[in-house]
């Protein structure tokens, strides 16, 4: 593997597209459908948050709208968490398994939209990241609904990072006015990438 197909950051190796082994999987037929076709810079606001923060070994994560599932797989290495994602779109699951792959981690996913999971499903889980995924004014919506019902499984943490879109700022106003324990983080990365936005955490 050579240098200028991927970058190692947070001590993972993201692939670049032009890895031979992601141009063969999009031979294959897995092509994104709803903007999963890279790894987006938001995860890296919680990756540098967390890395302060840290979080227990006994956490059970769950990446939602996971993507290449990096935000799962930097829990799993870097606190030894069980990793969980789930995203709408089954054709970024073989980026995911291969960034695990690559990663030496273990991370399971499957496909759910945000509106599938359920109380009990949510339940089995201690906290909820998520990058990049409030991009639309209808995932506004659903991720309001999602966090609530979030809250009523007992899930300790919700995390969502952006850069602060349209409806990602509707989210954290109606989020700030429905539940209590909000907060939201802005954060400026210089490294590894220039990155800026806001983490919504709701606890
Ligand atoms: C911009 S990408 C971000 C991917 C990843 N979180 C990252 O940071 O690299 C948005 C992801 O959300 C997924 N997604 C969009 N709508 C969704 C929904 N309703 N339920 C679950 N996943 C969804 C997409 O398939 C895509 O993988």
């Amino acid at each position: 593997m050579t240098q200028r197909n991927y970058r190692q950051a947070f001590g993972l190796k993201i692939l670049n597209s032009n890895h031979a082994k992601v141009r063969q999987l999009k031979k294959e037929g897995y092509v994104a459908e709803i903007h999963g076709n890279k790894f987006w810079n938001s995860s890296f606001l919680i990756m540098s948050y967390l890395k302060k923060q840290r979080i227990p070994k006994k956490y059970k994560v769950l990446e939602i709208g996971c993507g290449w599932g990096l935000l799962g797989l930097f829990c799993a290495r870097e606190f030894g968490n069980k990793a969980h994602g789930i995203d709408a779109d089954k054709n970024v699951l073989p980026y995911l398994q291969l960034h695990a792959e690559v990663n030496g981690q273990k991370m399971f996913a499957e496909r759910k939209n945000f509106n599938q999971l359920t109380v009990e499903y949510l339940s089995q889980f201690d906290i909820i990241l998520g990058a990049d995924i409030c991009f639309w004014d209808e995932m506004a919506e659903q991720l309001l609904r999602l966090i609530g019902r979030a809250k009523r499984a007992g899930v300790r943490h919700v995390l969502i990072a952006d850069p602060c879109r349209p409806p990602f700022t509707d989210l954290s106003m109606n989020c700030e006015q429905k539940f209590e324990n909000v907060e939201l983080v802005t954060k400026f990365l210089r490294r590894p990438v220039r990155a800026s936005g806001e983490i919504l955490i709701v606890s």
